[in-house]
């Protein structure tokens, strides 16, 4: 059944998409892209749709295609699966809103400004021929979207709507330590984050067992400086060691708390087809709203076919995935593993095999370094060590690689609208998160920055994510959703810019080298060429 409320922000959608083609966009223009043999000389604007079509002939497996061929076309709201819990309720507003004695729909209306209209909803894709891309999402697990920006007259929005799944600001807590237990999982949804990922779960948690110390840090200055700043954070930590029931427990009375809130199950088996289906449909019943797949534990139990073993391996992981998607009835995220040459392979993998969305990165395989004084590598059991994942600050740039990659995959080959990618790693600013948004992220998890900085960091992200907003003109973000992305290209492609770019400049350049340059034919015309007025 479609809402009033829907009504109202397809109105608001259909606004968007007219104005966005009668005005300019307020970004700044890329340089020019390479022009192809028809297209116009206009230079591309950042919000046009992108320049080629996805090779799909070459980048994808006959099974992937098959897989793709087999989908629907784009749902409508009436064709998603009725039975989802999140479609029986409409998506709640931000608190602001709901405060408000006007109706919702009619507070939009008042606050769209122009300057929204005309920074528009471009990386949505509204109106954009998709042509050649999965579209539709994979199993109608998905409700409506929110589309139209919940914005106060002055303040930036920071509320994302993804999958189906409303959230008030994109800050989720990424799975691990912050994630563990119902009294932090509450914390963190007091404090204001947007949703909650728990720590990784599995059916048996007596096979779990965890080492203590289980951390390292790295530290900015001198080995062994005890005041550098801390860049850098390597754990052996296993997934979680308490019992499943006593997990589902609390995640039950937390969606019983916190109805409205985005509570996620991070889910981790062996290589059993029943064990995920019993995983899955356990962790379901508490009411959470989504699942996130740990194909990326980089430590553990490889032996048993679990986490970075499933994550590296495209067969496994389309096999496992197409488990778990069959059935899962809520949104599925795939957790990525940046232990793996190309990681856009994997992730097409997990798209293709039903998942909405995927989630990247995971800690990167490290040894944090060895004590110079005891010759023992950290961190240090009985004397002893093992490699472990690293994360924190000093991993931020090779995850933006990371999610680089993945997020220009999804461009060209899967449906904006309907899959998601959740980017994480060393994320302590609102400007770490920026990065990660402009790239195409729609989410950003924090796990390490809360273990340093804790819970009440989420308040100074949302404020520094809300400077870079204003400074920009942005008033929501999918304003400025995969606006970096186009910049990326090829070394050759750099190098053939830089010399077109060189020729221009020597083609315009005014006057004579040297008097020898005169001629006797052209003599008029190089005199003028040396005249300023
Ligand atoms: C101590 C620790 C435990 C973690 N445990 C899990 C886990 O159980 N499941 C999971 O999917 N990721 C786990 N992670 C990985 C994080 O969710 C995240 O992907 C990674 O640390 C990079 O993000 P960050 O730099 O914000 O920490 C853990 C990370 C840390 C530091």
């Amino acid at each position: 059944m479609v809402e009033p409320q829907q009504k109202s922000m397809a109105f608001i959608n259909n606004m968007h998409s007219q104005l966005r083609e009668i005005t300019k966009p307020t970004l700044p223009a890329p340089p020019s892209e390479p022009a192809p043999a028809t297209a116009s000389s206009k230079p591309p604007s950042p919000r046009a749709a992108p320049p080629l079509e996805p090779p799909l002939s070459t980048a994808i497996s006959p099974a992937q295609r098959r897989l793709r061929q087999a989908r629907e076309p784009p749902l409508s709201t009436s064709a998603t699966r009725p039975t989802q819990r999140h479609l029986a309720r409409p998506a709640p507003l931000p608190p602001a809103q709901n405060a408000s004695p006007r109706s919702a729909a009619a507070k939009r209306m008042a606050s769209l400004s122009m300057t929204q209209i005309r920074a528009g909803n471009w990386s949505s894709g509204f109106g954009l021929n998709l042509a050649g891309k999965v579209q539709g999402g994979p199993t109608s697990r998905v409700g409506f979207k929110v589309f139209a920006s919940e914005t106060q007259a002055t303040e930036p929005d920071l509320s994302v709507t993804v999958n189906g799944l409303h959230m008030p600001n994109p800050f989720v807590i990424g799975s691990g330590p912050p994630g563990t237990n119902y009294t932090v999982m509450k914390r963190a949804f007091d404090e204001g984050w947007g949703a909650v990922i728990a720590k990784t779960v599995s059916l048996d948690a007596a096979k779990v067992i965890n080492v203590t110390p289980r951390y390292a840090r790295l530290r900015a200055g001198a080995n062994g400086s005890a005041k550098g700043e801390i860049i850098g954070w390597e754990n052996i930590e296993l997934i979680s060691d308490r019992p499943l029931e006593t997990m589902l427990k609390e995640f039950k009375q937390l969606k019983e708390e916190y109805p409205d809130r985005i509570l996620i199950g991070s889910i981790m088996e062996e290589y059993n087809k029943a064990a995920w289906e019993e995983l899955i449909d356990r962790v379901e019943q508490t009411g959470v709203d989504a699942l996130e797949i740990n194909f990326s534990c980089p430590h553990g139990m490889p032996e048993r076919k679990m986490g970075a073993a499933v994550g590296q391996d495209c067969a496994l992981l389309e096999e496992v995935c197409g488990w778990i998607n069959a059935k899962a009835t809520i949104p599925v995220w795939a957790k990525m593993t940046p232990n793996i040459t190309d990681i856009s392979q994997p992730a097409r993998v997990a798209l293709s095999s039903g998942s909405e969305g995927v989630s990247a990165i995971n800690t990167i395989m490290s040894v944090m370094g060895i004590n110079l004084n005891t010759l023992r590598p950290e961190p240090c059991v009985e004397g002893y060590s093992t490699p472990g994942g690293y994360s924190a600050r000093a991993v931020h740039p090779i995850a933006l690689g990371k999610v680089m990659s993945i997020a220009k995959m999804m461009k060209q080959e899967f449906d904006s609208e309907n899959y998601s990618l959740s980017a994480i790693g060393g994320v302590e600013t609102g400007g770490d998160a920026a990065e990660f948004i402009l790239l195409g992220a729609n989410t950003v998890q924090v796990c390490t920055g809360v273990m340093m900085h804790g819970y009440g960091l989420v308040n100074k992200l949302c404020l520094e994510l809300k400077d870079f907003m204003k400074k920009h003109n942005f008033t929501s973000i999918e304003d400025f959703r995969g606006a970096s992305l186009e910049y990326f290209t090829t070394y050759t492609e750099l190098v053939r810019r830089q010399q077109e770019a060189i020729q221009k400049r020597k083609a315009i350049k005014k006057g004579l080298q040297s008097d020898k340059d005169w001629t006797g034919d052209g003599f008029v015309k190089e005199s003028e060429s040396m005249v300023s007025n």
